[in-house]
């Protein structure tokens, strides 16, 4: 159960962002976001399905080949099941299968059909454009997630070095995002020293003050490898001032099996409680339950530190439309007043949340 008093102050805080960020404004703004990022097969999906309680398309290779944003929001106990979708274009209209989602097994072809819109005819078949999924339910919690492609390190069969260069650039853009969480997935059964995201987020987040760790595949560690992985997850091998958690998921044949989310998460329990070496671990460091708690703290208490910078370089970016745009938004669109309308009452969520949470702490640069 997720801590009540967090609950009831995360969402509108997540609103806030999720909306600028609907707003296409975070080519201007950077927006604090937590991001999915490992390499291929590490476990991304099955740490997002784990998280929301619904599948994500699966497979070898590149199946994510744009960014995924999922909002996720919490209801009460007994409302059903809420799904719609969109993609972030500058395109064109929607494509067909965005809108409304008739349940969470109808959200993987959805997935799908939209990832390939959105990346047909892009050079290399990937896009920076993103698909949004926004889902609601009383099974998942308050949190939005980016999910990005895997990390490609050699050309395999069919992926040119073009492949390689813009899915690595992609990632990077959101590594270097100073208000971006950095979820980075790693394999237990791997050899941390060789793990590229973590190399990666130390270039860019040095101190690991906004990167956290995921061991996943616990059930694969190689006999003996056990006291290592603990080295890691005690935060003693690689340190990260967030440290990690560590999570165990379905296998590809629990996967064919039909093993549901649920029958895995208890299956994920008794794993860690019965486990010779886990069993005496930290049980904050254990499990999806206590990966959702911690990301849904973090996420809130990031966006109310980032909200003091954020408004006043809002306003810088309105003072400048105000001067350079609004003369010349008299002979355009209604659409563009509209939307920098939308973007003033933004700002006056911004401020109304701000003075309602200054707990003495209040630093605000524009004063
Ligand atoms: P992604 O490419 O990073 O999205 O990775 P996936 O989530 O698709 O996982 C890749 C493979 O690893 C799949 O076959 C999963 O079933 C498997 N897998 C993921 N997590 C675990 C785990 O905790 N234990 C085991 N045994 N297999 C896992
Ligand atoms: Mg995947
Ligand atoms: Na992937």
């Amino acid at each position: 159960k997720l801590d009540e008093a967090i609950e009831r102050e995360v969402r509108p805080w997540l609103d806030l962002v999720d909306s600028l960020r609907a707003q296409g404004i975070q080519d201007e703004l950077s927006l604090p976001q937590i991001a999915v990022m490992g390499d291929q097969s590490c476990g991304k999906s099955s740490v997002l399905e784990a998280l929301s309680g619904v599948q994500f398309p699966r497979g070898s290779g590149l199946v994510t080949r744009c960014p995924v944003q999922l909002i996720m929001k919490r209801t009460k106990p007994g409302d059903g099941w809420h799904g719609k979708t969109s993609v972030e274009w500058k395109r064109g209209p929607q494509p067909p299968a965005a809108g409304h989602v008739a349940s969470p097994e109808a959200l993987v072809g959805v997935i799908e059909e939209l990832m390939n819109a959105v990346c047909e005819g892009q050079k290399n078949g990937f896009s920076s454009d993103f698909i949004a999924i926004e889902i609601k339910s009383p099974d998942c919690p308050d949190l939005t997630l980016i999910d990005l492609p895997g990390i490609v390190r050699t050309a395999v069969s069919g992926q040119s070095q073009g492949v390689i260069t813009e899915v690595n650039g992609l990632i990077e853009n959101y590594l270097r995002s100073e208000r971006t969480i950095i979820l980075a997935i790693v394999p237990a059964n791997q050899d941390v020293a060789t793990v590229d995201i973590l190399e990666r987020a130390k270039k860019v987040d040095p101190s690991g003050k906004r990167t956290i760790g995921v061991l996943t595949k616990p059930d694969l560690i190689n006999p003996g490898g056990e006291a290592e992985v603990l080295e890691v997850l005690s935060n003693n091998r690689k340190p990260l001032k967030l440290g990690y958690v560590m999570v165990k998921n379905r296998n590809q044949l629990q996967l064919r099996e039909g093993v549901s989310l649920k029958e895995a998460h208890d299956a994920e329990m008794d794993f860690f409680k019965s486990h010779a070496v886990f069993k005496t671990v930290d049980s904050t460091c254990l499990g999806v339950e206590s990966l959702t708690k911690r990301l849904v703290s973090l996420l809130t208490v990031r966006i109310k530190d980032a909200l003091p910078n954020m408004k006043w370089e809002l306003q810088e970016s309105l003072s400048e439309v105000e001067r350079d745009l609004i003369p010349l938004a008299q002979h355009a669109p209604q659409k563009f007043g509209d939307k920098l309308k939308t973007l003033v009452q933004l700002i006056g969520v911004f401020c109304r949340l701000l003075r309602s949470s200054i707990k003495g702490e209040y630093r605000d640069p524009a004063l």
